[in-house]
């Protein structure tokens, strides 16, 4: 099922005929060292991942972001309730990197999140030296909350993450001061 159009993605349910794609995205180091995702990052990792989020519920959704223009799955994000407040991520296959896919997930999440969820806040941490993820968070809006530690499999060692929160009015104060307002409104959800 379709949940989000972007101009270049479409944001769906995962199917096990994406387990190709997400070993891939999720099997390269230079991906996995900014996650928490099992390390090496197998097939059977893929299939249990996937078989666990065929459906979404109001309690988790699970996004396989497919590229328009061939079909190919680039990506995931997510949105799971934790304590009241959804939290979540999203990760690129490393090939597609630094084409503006990331932010135009990022808006497309938290857009859904705000106007079909109707939450009014969004929680999210990266790692400290994520530095991309970083500008990513702040361009649209994200304020710093708090510091807390987190271990990463990939790098076999504990990392700091930076803890993050989104409001609904910072949102678009955001999107209208980086110029983004473009990318938000040709957003269909
Ligand atoms: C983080 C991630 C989702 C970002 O997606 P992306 O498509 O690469 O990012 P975008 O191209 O949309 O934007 C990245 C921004 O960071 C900037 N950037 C890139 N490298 C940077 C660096 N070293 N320092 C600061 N900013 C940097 C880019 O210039 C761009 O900003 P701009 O659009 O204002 O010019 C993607 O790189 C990814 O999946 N990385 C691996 C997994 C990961 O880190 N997931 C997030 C975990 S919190």
């Amino acid at each position: 099922m379709k949940y989000i159009e972007t101009d270049r993605l479409i944001l769906r349910n995962w199917t096990l005929n994406d387990v190709k794609d997400q070993v891939e995205g999720l099997g390269n180091f230079e991906t996995a060292k900014n996650l928490t995702v099992p390390f090496p990052y197998r097939e059977e990792n893929s299939i249990e991942y996937i078989s666990k989020h065929l459906k979404n519920n109001v309690n988790s959704y699970a996004f396989a972001v497919e590229l328009k223009e061939n079909g190919k799955v680039i990506g995931g994000t997510s949105l799971d309730l934790i304590d009241g407040v959804y939290g979540g991520g999203v990760w690129l296959n490393e090939n597609f990197t630094g084409r503006g896919y990331g932010t135009e997930i990022w808006i497309a999440r938290a857009k859904f999140a705000f106007e079909v969820l109707g939450v009014d806040k969004l929680e999210n941490g990266y790692f400290e030296f994520n530095e991309r993820s970083r500008h990513m968070h702040e361009k649209v809006g994200h304020k710093t909350i708090s510091n807390s530690v987190k271990y990463c499999p990939a790098l076999k060692r504990n990392v700091v993450e930076i803890w993050t929160r989104l409001i609904r009015e910072d949102f678009y104060k955001a999107l209208n001061l980086a110029n983004l307002m473009e990318i938000y409104n040709k957003i269909k959800i």
